[in-house]
């Protein structure tokens, strides 16, 4: 890569950071496409974030992806917010424009992106998301926007699903909450379509909640978002021999949805899954 006195700069800001795969994929497009560009992961503490945001406006940088813990510390930061971080609350794409900074979340994109390339549209399904945080909003508005018929929420903090069904249900996607020991049980998981685990459960080590995994059909799909190969709740699925899908490859097209706002160029999918699995080996 070539740094020039034209070079435009895209970042990702987040607590901790180090640990993204993110400039992997993006320099790799920028290279593929011939976008003189750069991007770079800044660790940014929450006291800094809207100095740090402000600065990127300031230094003529294209924009920045944030992840965790600000997305949605940026959210009441930017001018101007697509419908998808209105209704989510969280923002992990700014772009910096000439009138001030535009924020989008393209996680809710996605993750529909990721479902639609493994062959499950999400119209009509049946769906059991485990987790009410922030991840689990992006979720829930892809899920209700896509019209799925009916979403589970399942979270060990009760009122935090019921939150979320009040808000990201739909005429069309009926949503109910429970707690998380209900998955124990037959009943929830055994008509569902697809599985997705959005809470951080299982992430330090734990052994995951008791899951009926048995009582779903074999086509299932167990979706984990976090982008790691294997997690405790992936394992569970392959235990029980059902289709799985890990995050990475929600990660992508967020990714892909970032760059073209900021490039204007169509997005070398390609070239960026290819960065990310190289990217991804070497850390583990
Ligand atoms: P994020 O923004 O990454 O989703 P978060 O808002 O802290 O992070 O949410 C983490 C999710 O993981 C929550 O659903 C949380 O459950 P609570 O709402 O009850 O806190 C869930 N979670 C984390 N650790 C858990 C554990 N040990 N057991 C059960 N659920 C857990």
């Amino acid at each position: 890569m070539k740094i020039s006195g034209r070079t435009r700069v895209a970042a990702v800001l987040g607590d901790p950071v180090e640990h993204s795969l993110s400039p992997a994929m993006h320099n790799a497009a920028f290279r593929a496409v011939g976008f003189d560009g750069a991007y770079v992961a800044f660790h940014v503490p929450a006291a800094g974030l809207r100095a740090a945001v402000h600065g990127l406006q300031a230094l003529g940088a294209l924009g920045c992806n944030v992840t965790v813990p600000h997305k949605e510390a940026v959210a009441r930061l930017v001018g101007h917010k697509s419908e998808a971080a209105t209704r989510t609350g969280a923002v992990n794409t700014v772009v910096c424009n000439a009138d001030g900074l535009y924020g989008d979340n393209t996680d809710a994109y996605g993750f529909t992106c990721a479902l639609t390339e493994a062959g499950r549209p999400l119209r009509g399904a049946r769906v059991v998301l485990i987790g009410a945080g922030g991840a689990s909003r992006a979720a829930l508005f892809a899920l209700s926007e896509a019209g799925a018929a009916e979403v589970v929420i399942a979270n060990r903090t009760l009122r935090r699903a019921v939150s979320l069904a009040r808000t990201f249900a739909t005429a069309r996607t009926s949503m109910r909450a429970v707690g998380l020991d209900q998955l124990a049980g037959q009943s929830l998981l055994g008509p569902a379509d697809l599985v997705v685990n959005t809470s951080s459960l299982g992430l330090r080590g734990e052994p995951f909640v008791p899951l009926a995994v048995g009582a779903t059909s074999r086509h299932c799909l167990f979706f984990e978002l976090i982008p790691k190969r294997t997690t405790a709740f992936l394992q569970l699925a392959r235990d029980a021999r059902r289709p799985r899908l890990d995050g990475m490859p929600m990660l992508l097209h967020q990714g892909a949805a970032a760059f073209r706002q900021w490039t204007g160029c169509e997005p070398p999918i390609d070239v960026m899954r290819r960065a990310l699995a190289a990217a991804a080996r070497q850390r583990t």
